[in-house]
């Protein structure tokens, strides 16, 4: 219980688990990828970073709420933060947004437009994996996984399937099922909770999909494909 000073205004909190929480009751929309309340907090996007009154800078869904913190969630050292943060994540992501399930439904390509993404400086070093088409319900995509673990931990925390996880280190890292057997061969149980906390195109519905590459067949194309402004990358 206490005062936080959030942009200049004294916010109240009582026991929530966080200061995202706190931000976000103050009515202060703060960018996420990773961060679900349903779930154990990660914080891997950093994308919720916010700078105390001493210039340090720390991620608020993985930082306590104290009496009498002085915190800035929108400086310009934060948006500058944030905007490389996606430049980096689109960098190495596939670059077919424009004609991705996901397009206009993406918290990626969202956030690339709001913080002004129009290009990308890096190269996709990343090698192309095949899309896993073995399940009834889910397709996945590893070439769009921004490693956020949502998927990860709904199957594990809220399911208890366990039917996805981290594999490899580094700038190998990757979600895949155990010794990378097609998701069909797992324990999933076709819940579809992976695809609703995914927030890009890395795990989407099947008859989605199909529904989308049929429409795409159609001249009807371009309504589709101008559901959102595309991300423009190098
Ligand atoms: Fe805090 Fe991703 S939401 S690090």
């Amino acid at each position: 219980m206490g005062t936080i000073t959030i942009d200049g205004r004294k916010v109240e909190f009582t026991d929530e688990k966080n200061l995202l929480t706190v931000i976000r009751k103050a009515g202060i929309d703060i960018p996420t990828l990773c961060y679900h309340s349903e779930l154990s907090t990660f914080g891997a996007c950093r994308l919720c970073t916010v700078e105390d009154d001493r210039g340090r800078t720390f991620a608020s869904c993985s930082e306590e709420p104290r009496d009498g913190m002085v915190i800035y969630t929108n400086t310009g050292k934060l948006k500058k933060y944030r905007k490389l943060i996606i430049e980096l994540l689109l960098a190495s992501h596939c670059r077919d947004c424009t004609t991705c399930v996901k397009s206009g439904d993406c918290n990626l390509q969202t956030l690339a437009h709001r913080f002004g993404v129009t290009s990308v400086r890096y190269s996709n070093y990343r090698e192309q994996k095949p899309l896993d088409f073995s399940s009834p319900s889910i397709v996945r995509d590893p070439n769009k996984c921004i490693l956020c673990g949502n998927c990860v931990r709904v199957c594990n925390e809220l399911q208890g399937v366990g039917a996805l996880d981290f594999a490899f280190r580094g700038s190998e890292a990757m979600v895949m099922p155990a010794f990378d057997k097609e998701i069909a061969a797992t324990d999933c149980v076709n819940c579809g909770q992976c695809q609703i906390f995914c927030p890009t195109g890395a795990i989407s519905i099947r008859h989605n999909r199909e529904a989308v590459w049929e429409a795409l067949a159609d001249p009807d194309v371009r309504v589709v494909a101008q559901v959102a402004p595309a991300v423009r990358v190098a």
